[in-house]
């Protein structure tokens, strides 16, 4: 039996992971910690809270006190690092909170990992270091050596924690590796994002906001499948290794917003077209033969099965969804959708 320590499980990849992990290894504790920002939502782990071998505690990866106390008491085998701030609209906003959670507790987690028994660290990151591709070169993708050319301060504080994990293992030994996957969806994931906030504009009938003109290409995969992707590094993995994680599934923004109003059985007059962007970054598309060939993972999700699963999901869980667009997330939505565009999305 091995404790493992997740962070930032009450977020949508991180919960998925929790959820995902109980199931396949129920053997093993979970340990998870989250801050619980705006992001993060109790409700995602409230089916596991009584489970004897999962624990929940509210802290931030950035109090060292904290983190090292709890280390000292629960002595992790492993650690998994979800924790972010991961809206990349948030980050143009305001970067500072960007460098703090994803630079500074990303240091802080692997300095207890050091203090406590060199303990194996896993850093969850994102195909958003590389930068971006032409929409014109499909021939183009990204590999585990393409240089990192980000775009975004959230993309920007991404590449700078993978740069300090890579500079741990160099430095101290610790056996860490890095998977960087493409855009995910699926279950608990918070409605800010494309596809949840599509599918719940769909379901209340009201206006679907597309930057630009929608043409931004995205590689998108089943949140199960990157768990078990990341489980898969952290048993088997090479230490000191990064692993790209994508299933081949490019999609234009537009094409996804169309298929949901489709599947929805809505009508296209929804789609409003809203500025772009800064800097939005035009197609993102994984190369994932490494950890095909190393580790034998394959995405076992097709878009078409994952797409009707993630729709029933949010059919079936309205309530979840509904709490969170009606609070303070409501305030943020009518800042970035509502007065700039004169919409009222909402
Ligand atoms: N969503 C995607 O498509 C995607 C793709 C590739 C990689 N990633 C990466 O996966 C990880 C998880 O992404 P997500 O989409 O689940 O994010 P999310 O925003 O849904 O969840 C992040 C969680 O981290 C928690 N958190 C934030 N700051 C914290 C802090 N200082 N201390 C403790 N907890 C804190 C939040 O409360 C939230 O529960 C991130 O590191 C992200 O960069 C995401």
């Amino acid at each position: 039996m091995s404790t493992i320590i997740v962070t930032g499980g009450a977020g949508f990849i991180g919960g998925n992971f929790v959820h995902y992990h109980l199931k396949e290894h129920p053997e093993d504790r979970i340990v998870c910690i989250d801050k619980l920002t705006y992001a993060g939502n109790l409700s995602t782990l409230a089916s596991v809270m009584n489970n004897p071998n999962f624990r929940f505690v509210k802290l931030d990866i950035c109090d060292r006190e904290g983190i090292f106390k709890l280390f000292e008491e629960e002595k992790p085998d492993v650690v998994i690092n979800f924790a972010a701030e991961s809206h990349v609209d948030r980050s143009i906003e305001d970067p500072g909170i960007f460098l703090q959670t994803n630079i500074m507790g990303t240091a802080t987690m692997m300095d207890a990992c050091r203090e406590y028994g060199n303990i194996r660290y896993h850093q969850v990151s994102t195909d958003e270091v590389y930068g971006d591709l032409p929409l014109d070169r499909p021939d183009l993708f990204f590999t585990e050596t393409t240089p990192i050319h980000t775009s975004s301060p959230y993309s920007s504080s991404k590449a700078g924690a993978d740069l300090l994990v890579m500079a741990y293992f160099r430095t101290y030994g610790l056996p860490v590796t890095i998977s960087r996957c493409s855009n995910n969806y699926g279950p608990y994931h918070f409605p800010e994002k494309l596809i949840p906030l599509m599918i719940a504009n769909c379901l209340n009938d009201k206006p679907l906001p597309v930057y630009g003109e929608g043409k931004n290409v995205r590689d998108w995969l089943y949140v199960e499948d990157h768990c078990k992707a990341i489980d898969l590094i952290v048993r088997n993995g090479s230490v000191g290794e990064v692993y790209n994680v994508g299933g081949h599934n490019e999609m234009a923004n537009i094409d996804i917003v169309k298929l949901i109003i489709k599947e929805l059985g809505k009508d296209e007059s929804l789609i409003t077209y809203v500025t772009d962007r800064k800097g939005h970054d035009l197609r993102y598309a994984i190369d994932p033969t490494k950890i095909h060939n190393e580790l034998g993972w394959l995405p076992e999700t097709k878009f078409a099965d994952g797409i009707k699963k993630t729709i029933k999901w949010y059919l079936d869980n309205r309530s979840w969804w509904e709490e969170i667009i009606s609070g303070e997330y409501q305030k943020y939505y009518d800042k970035m959708y509502g007065d700039s565009n004169n919409g009222d999305y909402l």
